[in-house]
C-alpha cells in the first residue's frame, strides 16, 4: 500500500487550512451581514463566537483527522466504530451541497473580474439592474461557473503537495497583499472615517436575535467547520505538528480577513454615500459603482484587484470542499484520484445548475420561487439547508468527542507536537467548550434555524 500523502510541513498545512477558511464567506458574506446587523455590534458578537465555539471545534476536527489519518467517514468510523461513520457522511453531503451553489457565486466573481478588466463593466449605468440581469442570464454564468469548477478540479487532481499546497502558497499571500492595498486606498477617501466608525464603535441597542443567529452561523461557515474539510486536511498533517497553535493561527488568519474585508468595504461604501445594509448584493452592486467613480484606469486597477482577490479566496475554499468527497472515494473505494476528481466536479457542477437558474432566469419560475419554501429561491434553500446541516454536524461532533472518543483521548492527540498543552490549562477551556457551550449553542441554533426557515415562525420570537 502506498503511504498516504502529507503536507510538506506546518506552513503548507496552515496556508491550506486558512485558504479553506478564508473565502467568499469573509469577503462577500461577512461585510453584508455586518452591514445588516449594525456593524460593530455584529463584529463583537462574532468574535465571541469565534473564540468560545469555533476555535475549540476546529481543534477537535483537526485532531480527529490526524488521529485516524483518514477521510471524514473513515475517521469517524475508525475512532468511533459502528454507525459513527454517518456523521462523516453527513459532513461530506453538506460539503457537496455547499460547493454546488458556492461555485455559482464564485462564477459571478470570476465573471465580474473578467468584465471589469477586459470588458465594459465600468460603463454600466445602473449596477442594480445590471447585476439582476447578470445573475438571471445563464449564458455567461454557465461558462464562468464551469470555468471555476475546472480550475478547482485541476488543482485538486494534482494532489496534496503539488496541487493544494502550491495553489495556496501562491494565492494566500496574494490575497493578503491585495486586501491591504485596497484598505490603504479606501481609508484615504473623503468620508471614509464614517465607515470606520460604523464598523468599530458598537451600539448595543442594535443587537437583536438576528445578530446572534447570523453571527454564529457565519462564524461556523467562515471557519469551514462541520463539513470535514479541516478534518480531511488534518489527516494529511504530520504527527509532530502542533494542532492547537496551528488552529489558533488559522482562526486568527480567517478572522483577520473578515475584519479587514469590513475595514475595506465600509469606508468605500460610506465615502460613496451608500447604505451599508444592502444585503447580499453589496459587493456586486455597490462596489462596482464606486470603482466606476474612480475613472476608467484606476477603477480597472482597484476593481480588478478586488474581484481577483475574491476569486483567490473562493478558489482556495472550493478546492478544500472538493477534496473532502475525493478523499472519501479514494480512501474507501480505492478509486484513482484524477478520475474521481473530474467525475465529482462534473456531478457537483450539474447539481449547481438549479441554483444557477434560480436567480431570476426566465422560464424557471419554479426554482425562483419555491412553493414549499415560502417563495424563496432554490439557492437560498440549499444554503439554509446546508447551514442547518453544518450546525447538526457540529453538534454531533461534540457528542462524538465527549461520549465516544472521550475528551482525554482528544487531549492526548492534541498534546502530541504540543508539549506544553496539558500544563497550559487550555485543555480546561476546550473541555468546557466542547462538552457544554458548543452543544448547547449548536442545538439552539439548529432549532431556531429550523423554526425560522422551515416553519416560517420568524415573527414569533
Ligand atoms: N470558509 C469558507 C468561506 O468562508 O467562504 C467556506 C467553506 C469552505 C465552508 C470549505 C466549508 C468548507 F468546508
Amino acid at each position: 500500500m502506498t503511504e498516504r500523502a502529507k503536507f510538506s510541513g506546518r506552513i503548507g498545512f496552515i496556508l491550506a487550512a486558512a485558504g479553506s477558511a478564508v473565502g467568499l464567506g469573509n469577503i462577500w458574506r461577512f461585510p453584508y451581514l455586518a452591514g445588516k446587523n449594525g456593524g460593530a455590534s455584529f463584529l463583537l458578537i462574532y468574535l465571541l463566537f469565534i473564540a468560545f465555539i469555533c476555535f475549540p471545534i476546529m481543534t477537535a476536527e483537526i485532531a480527529i483527522g490526524r488521529k485516524a489519518g483518514l477521510n471524514a467517514y473513515g475517521s469517524y468510523k475508525k475512532i468511533g466504530s459502528g454507525s459513527w461513520g454517518s456523521v462523516g457522511i453527513l459532513g461530506i453531503i453538506i460539503g457537496i451541497l455547499v460547493l454546488s451553489f458556492y461555485n455559482v457565486v464564485a462564477g459571478w466573481a470570476f465573471g465580474y473580474f473578467i468584465e471589469i478588466v477586459f470588458s465594459d463593466l465600468l460603463s454600466v449605468k445602473d449596477y442594480g439592474t445590471h447585476f439582476a440581469h447578470y445573475v438571471a442570464d445563464p449564458s455567461d454564468n454557465l461558462f464562468f461557473s464551469m470555468g471555476f469548477m475546472i480550475l478547482t478540479a485541476l488543482i485538486v487532481s494534482q494532489g496534496i503537495q503539488k496541487g493544494i499546497e502550491v495553489a495556496n502558497k501562491i494565492m494566500m499571500p496574494g490575497l493578503y497583499i491585495l486586501l491591504i492595498a485596497l484598505i490603504v486606498y479606501s481609508l484615504t477617501l473623503p468620508g471614509a472615517m464614517k465607515g470606520v466608525e460604523f464598523y468599530l464603535i458598537p451600539d448595543i441597542t442594535e443587537i437583536t436575535r438576528h445578530t446572534f443567529l447570523d453571527g454564529v452561523r457565519q462564524a461556523f461557515f467562515s471557519l469551514s467547520l462541520g463539513m470535514g474539510a479541516l478534518l480531511t486536511y488534518g489527516s494529511y498533517l504530520h504527527k509532530d505538528q502542533n494542532i492547537v497553535s496551528s488552529a489558533a493561527i488559522i482562526t486568527l488568519a480567517d478572522t483577520m480577513v473578515a475584519f479587514l474585508a469590513g475595514l475595506m468595504v465600509f469606508p468605500l461604501v460610506f465615502s460613496a454615500g451608500q447604505s451599508p445594509a444592502e444585503g447580499p448584493p453589496l459587493v456586486f452592486m455597490i462596489l462596482p459603482k464606486i470603482f466606476q467613480d474612480m475613472g476608467p484606469i484606476l477603477g480597472r486597477i482597484v476593481g480588478g484587484s478586488f474581484f481577483l482577490m475574491l476569486c483567490f479566496a473562493a478558489l482556495t475554499s472550493t478546492i478544500s470542499m472538493l477534496e473532502v468527497p475525493t478523499a472519501y472515494l479514494v480512501d474507501e473505494k480505492k478509486l484513482p484520484r484524477k478520475k474521481t476528481v473530474w467525475t465529482l466536479a462534473t456531478v457537483v457542477f450539474i447539481m449547481g445548475l438549479p441554483s444557477l437558474l434560480s436567480q431570476g432566469t426566465k422560464g424557471f419560475d419554479m426554482l425562483n420561487k419555491l412553493s414549499f419554501y415560502h417563495g424563496r429561491d432554490f439557492m437560498t434553500f440549499i444554503s439554509d439547508l446546508a447551514d442547518m446541516g453544518l450546525t447538526l454536524s457540529g453538534f454531533l461532533l461534540c457528542i462524538f468527542v465527549t461520549y465516544r472518543w472521550k475528551l482525554f483521548n482528544m487531549h492526548e492527540e492534541l498534546a502530541i507536537g504540543s508539549p506544553g498543552y496539558m500544563s497550559s490549562g487550555l485543555h480546561h477551556f476546550i473541555n468546557f467548550s466542547i462538552r457544554i457551550i458548543c452543544p448547547i449553542a449548536m442545538g439552539i441554533l439548529f432549532t431556531m434555524l429550523m423554526l425560522e426557515k422551515f416553519f416560517g415562525l420568524d415573527n414569533i420570537f
